[in-house]
């Protein structure tokens, strides 16, 4: 798919205020710094369109891009940075969470993986509550370019092999660097065939 325009529309707290359109709507979430935004520059094209941060913490809202004036791309606070006080870590579940369980426009959720790291607790968890919830997500495995080739594929096989110890089948699994662009095509075409999906009634 070729991204044409896409533009950064708004920013916010709640669901509720979140735009009412039907849309196909993609989100991306993960452990704060493990390169939400990054990746969402990567996927437009676009350098400075979603804010990113050597330091974790940075995307505290819940923010819409419209990308080829048809679906939106959303960039979700990250979870799991411990140096936040527990009203703010609080505050931000109450924002990611009821985003997830709410927005019927959002037709998937891109989890995102550091690939240079074991498994995660956190991220196990996280991913089985969306389990429970019913929400359909996809794996994307980050940062691939800092990394060996053969050492990043080391560790994605180890990583699936944990999840097939809970889980009975995968979700779709995605291999990207922000640097390089590797994945991107990839991510691009699976957007593009579920946005040819019926949305759900609003
Ligand atoms: P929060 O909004 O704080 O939760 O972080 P985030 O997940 O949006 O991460 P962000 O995109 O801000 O990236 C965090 C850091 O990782 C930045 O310094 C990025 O430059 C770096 N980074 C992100 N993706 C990649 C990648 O694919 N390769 C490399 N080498 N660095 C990356
Ligand atoms: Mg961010």
């Amino acid at each position: 798919m070729l991204i044409n325009t896409a533009r950064f529309v708004i920013s916010n707290s709640s669901v509720r205020k979140c735009p009412a359109e039907s849309r196909h709507e993609y989100a991306f979430i993960g452990r704060s710094n493990v390169g939400k935004s990054s990746l969402i520059n990567m996927l437009t094209g676009r350098k400075g369109l979603a804010m990113t941060s050597a330091t974790p913490g940075k995307t505290m809202l819940i923010n819409h891009f419209l990308v080829n004036d048809s679906w939106y791309i959303v960039d979700l606070p990250g979870y799991g940075y411990a140096r936040r006080s527990k009203d703010d870590r609080d505050r931000l579940e109450g924002i990611i969470k009821g985003y997830i369980l709410n927005r019927v426009q959002m037709t998937n959720l891109f989890v995102l993986i550091d690939s240079r790291h074991e498994p995660q607790r956190i991220d196990m968890e996280f991913m089985e509550w969306l389990g429970e919830n019913g929400i359909p997500f996809s794996i994307v495995f980050t940062k691939l370019d800092k990394q060996s080739a053969t050492a990043g594929q080391a560790k994605i096989a180890t990583y699936l092999e944990r999840m097939l110890e809970t889980w009975e089948e995968l979700p779709p699994v995605f291999r990207t660097s922000s640097e390089t662009g590797l994945g991107r095509e990839e991510i691009l075409d699976y957007i593009e065939q579920m946005n040819k999906l019926p949305l759900q009634t609003i």
